[in-house]
C-alpha cells in the first residue's frame, strides 16, 4: 500500500473527517503504524493503520464510520518524540514528509516527573514516615505473604509443535495465579519466549556449561542441560522490565527488540544494542514426552548487571 502523506484528506465510510497532520512510526521496521488525523476542529485522533482501507495520492480512506474514529482517545503529543530526537537517519527523506512531523513512541518511563508531582509525592512521603511507627504492627501482619519463599512450581505454557523453525523466537502466553500481600488471589497474563536453539546459539547461551538454578538457600532447583535444544527467556526486558518482541531488523536480521528504549538482543539473548545491562534471563525449562513445554516462572531485578531473583 502507498504511504499516507501529510495533509491528505481522510475519509470515513460516511464522510470526510479531516486531514493527516502527523505520522507515527514503528521504530524498528520504519513502517507507519498510525496516522494522526486533525478532526475538522474537534481535536486530533491517532488512527492505527489497521483502520486504513486505501491510500491514494491525496486521500486516505478508512474502513470505519466517523463515529468510531471520533470515539478514539485524543492524540497525546507528550507520548511521542520526533525522529530528530532519536537516531533514525534519513527517515523524512524516505517518507517525503516535513522534518519534525514524523513521531516515534516516547517510553513512558523516561518522561520527566513534573515538579508539582514531585512535591505532592514528597508531602505523601513525609506523612507516611510520621505515621509509620503506629502502622508498623499492622503492616507487618499484612505484608507477611511478601516474605514467602519463591514459588518454584513448574507451569505448562504450550506445546513445542508451535515452534516451526530453529533459532526463531516464539512467544508462549500463559496465566499465573498470584497473591500479593493481603490482596485476594488473582490471575495475571504472562509470557515467555521459547526457541529451539541450534548448537551455535546453545554454545552462546551455555558457553560449554550446564546452567543451574538454585533457591535462596543454595539448594539446586533445576539444571538446564547445555545439549537440550529448547531455551526459554523471561518475557521481561532486563533493562526496565518492558515486554519485548521478535522482530526483523534492517541490518541485524531477526532479533529480540524492546520498544521501550530500543534494546536489541540476538537469539541467544546477548545484548546487541541499547541500554540493557545484561543478556535476556533464561528460565528453567523442560519438555514432556508429548511436547508440553514447562517453565519455572522467575523474575529478576531490572536495570542491574547481575541476575538477582525477585519473584
Ligand atoms: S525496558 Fe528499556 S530497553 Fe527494554
Amino acid at each position: 500500500m502507498q504511504q499516507p502523506k501529510l495533509k491528505s484528506k481522510v475519509r470515513c465510510t460516511d464522510r470526510d473527517i479531516g486531514e493527516v497532520t502527523k505520522v507515527v512510526l514503528d521504530p524498528l521496521s520504519h513502517e507507519i503504524s498510525h496516522i494522526v488525523v486533525s478532526m475538522n476542529g474537534s481535536g486530533e485522533r491517532q488512527v492505527g493503520m489497521g483502520h486504513v482501507q486505501a491510500v491514494m495520492e491525496d486521500l486516505v480512506e478508512l474502513r470505519a464510520p466517523s463515529s468510531d474514529i471520533a470515539a478514539l482517545p485524543p492524540f497525546r503529543r507528550d507520548d511521542y518524540v520526533t525522529t530528530h530526537e532519536v537516531e533514525i537517519s534519513h527517515l523524512e527523506d524516505d517518507l517525503h514528509v516535513t522534518p519534525g512531523e514524523v513521531l516515534v513512541p516516547f517510553p513512558a518511563l523516561e518522561k520527566d516527573v513534573k515538579r508539582r508531582t514531585f512535591f505532592m509525592n514528597f508531602t505523601h512521603v513525609i506523612g507516611f514516615l510520621i505515621g509509620l511507627p503506629m502502622a508498623y504492627p499492622i503492616l507487618r501482619f499484612l505484608m507477611k505473604p511478601m516474605y514467602m519463599p519463591f514459588d518454584n512450581e513448574w507451569l505448562q505454557v504450550g506445546n513445542v509443535s508451535k515452534i516451526k523453525q530453529d533459532d526463531l523466537g516464539v512467544q508462549f502466553q500463559y496465566k499465573k495465579k498470584v497473591k500479593e500481600a493481603y490482596m485476594p488471589e488473582s490471575e495475571v497474563e504472562k509470557s515467555v519466549w521459547v526457541l529451539k536453539a541450534s548448537s551455535e546459539v546453545r554454545d552462546k547461551v551455555y558457553q560449554g556449561k550446564d546452567q543451574e538454578f538454585r533457591d535462596a538457600f543454595g539448594k539446586l532447583i533445576w539444571t538446564n542441560k547445555k545439549d537440550f535444544p529448547y531455551i526459554a527467556f523471561s518475557g521481561k526486558c532486563p533493562h526496565l522490565g518492558c515486554a519485548f518482541k521478535w522482530r526483523q531488523h534492517k541490518t541485524l536480521g531477526q532479533v529480540f527488540l524492546c520498544p521501550c528504549h530500543l534494546s536489541i538482543y540476538d537469539a541467544s539473548g546477548k545484548v546487541l544494542d541499547g541500554p540493557a545491562p545484561r543478556a535476556l534471563d533464561a528460565l528453567p525449562i523442560r519438555v514432556s514426552a508429548s511436547g508440553e513445554v514447562e517453565v519455572v516462572d522467575m523474575e529478576f531485578k531490572a536495570g542491574v548487571k547481575s541476575q538477582i531473583r525477585i519473584v
